[in-house]
Formats: structure tokens, sequence, C-alpha cells
């Protein structure tokens, strides 16, 4: 695909504004507060697409908690996820005596975070809860339901505040439609 077009090239309309996103994130952050006063918590970003959500997340969460990252993949590059996920860069610390929150960008098949949830409760936390920023309820493959989930959307394929298109498009602060000429 060609990646050297103007942005507006690739967009259809904004889903989400950066008002909008705004106003979910510093409401997810004052839950978040009020939940965890007086408990060790860590947030564990999903990389790459969490890394947008996380870094504006953090800033909203008036208490003292660590953060560290993960990294995965789900084979194949452009609006379908294969449902295969690989772990590409785990965290160093342990979480025996911590309570963790997952932060990822979506949730769509489910089958991402299905397997994280397994991963991380077979290391013992405290407690381990979900944050999304968006969620596509309509696609679920498997039942999964996240403990903060941010603005629920329609089954359409978005790029924006950290969600690519082949590895572009993660740098606009408002959620758009992918134009569809840009990948029929
Ligand atoms: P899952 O299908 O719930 O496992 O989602 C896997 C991953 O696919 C998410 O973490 C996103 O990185 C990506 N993804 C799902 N839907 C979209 C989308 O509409 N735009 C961009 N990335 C998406
Ligand atoms: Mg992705």
């Amino acid at each position: 695909m060609d990646k050297t077009r103007e942005i507006s090239e690739y967009l259809g309309d904004v889903l989400v504004s950066k008002e909008r996103i705004q106003e979910m994130v510093k409401d997810l952050g004052r839950r978040i507060t009020e939940d965890y006063k007086g408990k060790k918590l860590i947030l564990i970003g999903v990389l790459k697409g969490g890394f947008v959500f996380m870094a504006d997340l953090v800033r909203e969460i008036k208490i003292p908690i660590e953060m560290d990252f993960i990294a995965v993949s789900s084979y194949g590059s452009s609006t379908k996820t294969s449902g295969v996920v690989r772990l590409i860069k785990d965290i160093d610390v342990p979480l025996n005596d911590k309570h963790v929150i997952i932060v990822e960008d979506i949730i769509d098949s489910g089958l991402t975070l299905t397997y994280l949830k397994e991963m991380f409760s077979a290391r013992n936390p405290l407690s381990l809860k979900i944050c999304t920023a968006f969620d596509k309820p309509d696609r679920r493959k498997v039942e999964l339901t996240a403990e903060y989930t941010g603005i629920t959307i329609p089954d359409k394929y978005v790029v924006g505040y950290g969600l690519d298109y082949d590895g572009i498009l993660r740098n606009l602060h408002d959620l758009y439609e992918l134009d569809e000429k840009v990948y029929k």
C-alpha cells in the first residue's frame, strides 16, 4: 500500500471526536482513582495500539501507580484479525502482590484479551481487570467484557488515537472510519 499520501485521503468520517475522547479518558481516570485508593496498582498497556490511550489515561489517575507494557501481534496486517495471538514483549515484574489493569485500544473479536487474561491470571495478581478505550461488541467471537469501557462503537474499521491501518494513522487526535477505498 502507498503510505505517502495526504492523511485526509485515507480517512472517512470522524466517528469519535477528540473532545469526546478526552471526556471519556477523564471519566475512566476518575473511576479508577476511586476504585483503587489505598491499593497497589499496575497498569499494563498493550502495544502498539494502546500507547496513546495509556499515556492519556495514566495522567488522569490521581493515585500512585506503576506501569508497564507488553507487545502482542495478532498475525495479519490489514483490517481482519486472524485470531492467533503472539507475545512479542513481556513485562518484567511479578504480579502476585499487585492489582492489575490491562489497557487496550479496542476490543474486537475479544481473542487478544482472552489470551492476555489467561496469561496474567496464571501469575496470581490480587485482581485483574480490563480497561479499553473503544469496544465493538457486535464483532465478538468469545464472551468478554471490560470492567472499564470508554466508548462503544459500531462494526466499522477505525483509525487514529493509537489505532492503525497497516502500521500508519495512529497519530490522529480523533477516531475516524477508514475510507473504504483504502482496503477495497
Ligand atoms: P481482538 O479481535 O479483540 O483480538 O482485537 C485485536 C486487535 O485488533 C486490537 O487490539 C487492535 O489492535 C486491532 N483492531 C481491532 N479492530 C480494529 C480497528 O477497527 N482498527 C484498528 N485496529 C483494530
Ligand atoms: Mg493493531
